[in-house]
């Protein structure tokens, strides 16, 4: 409860823009005495984020520092730690925060348990067959049709998703993934899954059990290439919301997939807390999921966090206790990221490139990602290093913010790509 005279202090668990934008628009809040965020990266610092040298893995350092410090609660950004259970051994020592346990990360973990629980709750979802032999999978790939997606059940780090445009393509997946373990010994289970046509869009909510409290909707550039071309990365650019995507087709999207998915997952023995992630397409039969994640979604929460005009720090107080919260997303214009990476990512890439970074102004925003110090300035130590981000009234000036600001310095080293929001003009 923090409204009225108290204030709180906040940790937040990753390193990354992600990470930045939540603890960004944390320190904003009216009764927020300080944000710490563990490991952070030196970019944060200039938002008034304290950065601390606890890596995200550490669950037991990152306890005695919440006890140490008395954190009112705790937001985890990352997947892998709410995998690896941080929720369960926080809640365990008596400690607040907010993101789903050990078992409700299946949802984003395994592919299979996501169909299942689409499957029990009449979630909208393409047609799919689980295999675990070689042999199975082949004749099922040989005898259907073509496009098809193969998906490594287990984690891949988002890199075990393809979507195979010929047999040939499909067969040497399947070939990586189930005999040459590509994503390991224990992780040769794959999903094939019928392709679907139609516009991708990113659903996020606020989720405590049955009750969801959506976001607006955002849109991910997952390729690294203009045109949507080239290898899958972790995320080139995003804006939001997504103004040819019409309002009803988005409650149609939260009744049909993220309510039914909270409520599926309390019948399960399995609760939610946290943020639970659609990853959707709009297809001719209405929208069908792809995939959940049991996070916010990278880089769809840098062009976010700028849309929510109420205070973050109280809203998640709120849905911690228990209590209604107040969002209140803005209703006009529109917020547009774009993403700094390395030359060669998302393979071999160099780091220690020196950045230098563009101006902000009332409008625009860094968020950094993979950044470190060489002394006292930045460079980069990842392969996105980070994004600028920019809210205008329309996308042509939200656009035109983040590139003229790109254009304005030396990019040597660092790709990124010129069509973000390429879709919604
Ligand atoms: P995922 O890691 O599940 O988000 O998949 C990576 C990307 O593959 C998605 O962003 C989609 O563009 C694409 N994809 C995944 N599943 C399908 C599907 N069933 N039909 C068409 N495209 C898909
Ligand atoms: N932007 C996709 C993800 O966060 O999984």
């Amino acid at each position: 409860m923090i409204k009225g005279e108290n204030t709180v202090k906040l940790l937040v668990i990753g390193a990354g823009g992600r990470e930045h934008a939540i603890a960004k628009k944390l320190v904003s809040g009216s009764h927020v005495e300080a944000v710490f965020c563990a490991p952070g990266n030196p970019g944060m610092t200039r938002d008034g984020i304290q950065v601390l040298p606890i890596k995200q893995d550490d669950h037991e350092a990152l306890i005695e520092f919440a006890v140490k410090e008395g954190i009112d609660w705790t937001i985890v950004g990352p997947e892998i730690p709410l995998f690896n259970g941080i929720v369960d051994d926080f809640q365990t020592k008596g400690l607040k925060i907010f993101g789903p346990s050990k078992a409700g990360t299946q949802i984003e973990a395994s592919k299979e348990f996501a169909k299942e629980v689409m499957v029990a709750n009449q979630i909208p979802t393409a047609d799919y067959k689980a295999f675990d032999n070689y042999e199975q999978a082949k004749a099922y790939v040989i005898n259907g049709p073509i496009p098809i997606v193969i998906k490594a059940d287990g984690l891949a780090a988002g890199k075990g998703v393809v979507v195979a445009e010929t047999k040939d393509a499909a067969l040497s997946a399947l070939e990586d993934m189930m005999l040459d373990q590509k994503f390991g010994e224990q992780n040769t289970r794959v999903v094939i899954e019928e392709y679907l046509t139609g516009e991708e869009f990113s659903l996020m909510a606020f989720v405590k059990g049955e009750k969801v409290y959506p976001m607006v909707i955002s849109q991910d550039h997952k390729r690294l290439l203009e045109g949507d071309k080239g290898p899958n990365t972790g995320g080139m650019g995003a804006y939001a919301p997504v103004p040819h995507l019409p309002e009803a087709l988005v409650r149609e999207s939260t009744d049909r997939i993220l309510i039914p998915a909270a409520e599926g997952m309390v019948k399960n023995g399995t609760p939610f807390t946290g943020i639970l992630y659609a990853g959707v397409i709009a297809t001719d039969e209405g929208p069908k999921t792809i995939e959940f994640n049991a996070r916010f979604g990278d880089p769809e929460t840098q062009v976010l966090m700028n849309r929510l005009d109420s205070d973050l720090a109280q809203a998640i107080t709120d849905i911690l206790e228990d209590r209604e919260p107040e969002l209140v997303w803005k209703k006009d214009g529109v917020s547009l990221g774009v993403v700094v990476a390395a030359e060669g990512y998302p393979e071999a890439y160099n780091t220690h490139i020196p950045l230098a970074l563009p101006d902000i102004s009332d409008k625009t925003q860094l968020y950094f990602a993979g950044v470190t110090e060489d002394e006292s300035e930045l460079v980069s130590d990842g392969g996105r290093i980070y994004l600028v981000e920019a809210s205008g009234e329309t996308m042509e000036e939200a656009q035109a913010l983040v590139y003229e600001a790109l254009e304005s310095v030396d990019t040597a080293g660092c790709v990124y790509r010129t069509d973000i929001g390429h879709k919604a003009l």
